[in-house]
């Protein structure tokens, strides 16, 4: 059995947790410790980088003394310490990493210094035990794309945005209707007493060859609907929000089946079937009943983590350090963190792709 602490703070989360890897390759999550500082940035209507780093500092220390009190273990039961290195904000990512160090050095501990959505995309391993290589769909403030997980440590990016991730999206649109952020469950919920019919909204690159994703067109003519219907009364911004959401889940299913077809084209009937969706807005209940039936439609299972796992969490970088020790160098005390760090490294980046690019 092996025990590590996992440290996130590449974003809005401060988040701690202790994971043990059983001898059989299950996973249990022993304490799982997230604080979210939304209500230090709502004012802002986004993250304010600066304010993001000083809340990590002012909680970090008491957060991993809670994780490591709720696990009930002590830092000389560790095996390992695991912390997020990038994608992320630069102060924030440092200030986890510096105290992951300062951890490592006192207790001479191995250091994993992990890239947070490749904690995204091991999480099924962990709450599923699921098997490589499998297809994952990431849809968050800063990222919107298909992975092929083929191992640890080895993804293929099969397709990304061109433009804003999907998350920005719900919160521009949110912005633009007075919605309170973050927009994405502001506009779940409005759309919710919506009419997905009144507005005919554009499903970018839909239809044809095309499997990257463009958002920013949709957006355009969201704002182009809201500026003819204004003033605005609740049950116009309500058929904004379904219109705009049904445009979603028809470029979402539109992609899965493309990325179904080309993943069993691949592998061909081996693999574990499984689309895992992660990510903020995989917990749009819309987007998951919609894929969940274009994935039974060609007898896939689709696998989306609960909640608490498919947002920003400590357990899922404690998981991926697991996933690499003893396989893996743990990384030296010059490491530096890293704002940009694709999960692919061998592909292009495409222009404009996740230009927040700050959060998976
Ligand atoms: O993964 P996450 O917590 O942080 C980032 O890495 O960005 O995702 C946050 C994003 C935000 O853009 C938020 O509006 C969106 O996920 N989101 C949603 C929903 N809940 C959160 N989008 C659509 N529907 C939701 N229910
Ligand atoms: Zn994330």
């Amino acid at each position: 059995m092996s025990r590590v602490l996992g440290i996130e703070t590449s974003c809005d989360e401060t988040a701690a947790a202790v994971v043990e890897r059983l001898a059989d390759g299950s996973g249990v999550i022993r304490s799982n410790i997230i604080h979210s500082q939304i209500g230090d940035h709502a004012l802002y209507g986004g993250v304010v980088p600066e304010i993001a780093a000083r809340a990590h500092l002012a909680r970090l220390d008491r957060l991993i003394g809670r994780a490591m009190e709720e696990a009930e273990c002590g830092f000389g039961d560790l095996d390992a310490i695991a912390v997020t290195a990038g994608p992320g904000l630069i102060g924030g990512l440092l200030t986890g990493l510096m105290m992951a160090k300062g951890l490592a050095a006192a207790t001479g501990r191995p250091l994993y210094a992990v890239n947070h959505l490749e904690g995204h995309a091991l999480t099924p391993r962990l709450t599923d035990g699921l098997d490589f290589p499998y297809l994952l769909l990431l849809v968050s403030g800063g990222h919107s794309q298909f992975v092929e997980v083929r191992g640890v440590d080895d993804y293929h990016r099969l397709a990304t945005t061109i433009d804003d991730a999907l998350g920005e999206a719900f919160d521009k649109t949110a912005k633009l209707l007075s919605l309170p952020y973050p927009g994405g469950p502001a506009v779940e919920q409005a759309a919710r007493k919506g009419d997905a019919n009144r507005f005919d909204f554009p499903r970018p690159l839909s239809g044809r060859g095309e499997l990257n994703f463009s958002f920013s067109g949709l957006k355009t003519a969201v704002r182009q609907a809201a500026q003819a219907a204004a003033p605005l009364a609740q049950q116009d911004v309500a058929d904004i929000c379904a219109s705009f959401q049904q445009a979603i889940v028809d470029i979402l299913a539109d992609r899965t089946r493309k990325m179904i077809g080309l993943f069993e084209a691949r592998h061909g009937s081996g693999g574990s079937r499984a689309l895992v969706l992660a990510g903020g807005v995989a917990a749009n209940q819309a987007i998951r009943s919609a894929l969940e039936s274009e994935t039974a439609r060609r007898g896939w299972r689709l696998i989306a983590p609960p909640p608490e796992l498919c947002t920003d969490n400590g357990a899922m970088i404690a998981w991926a350090g697991l996933e690499r020790l003893g396989r893996f160098e743990p990384a030296g005390f010059d490491i530096a963190p890293r704002s940009r760090w694709p999960l692919d490294e061998d592909v292009a980046g495409l222009i404009g792709s996740g230009r927040r690019g700050v959060k998976a």
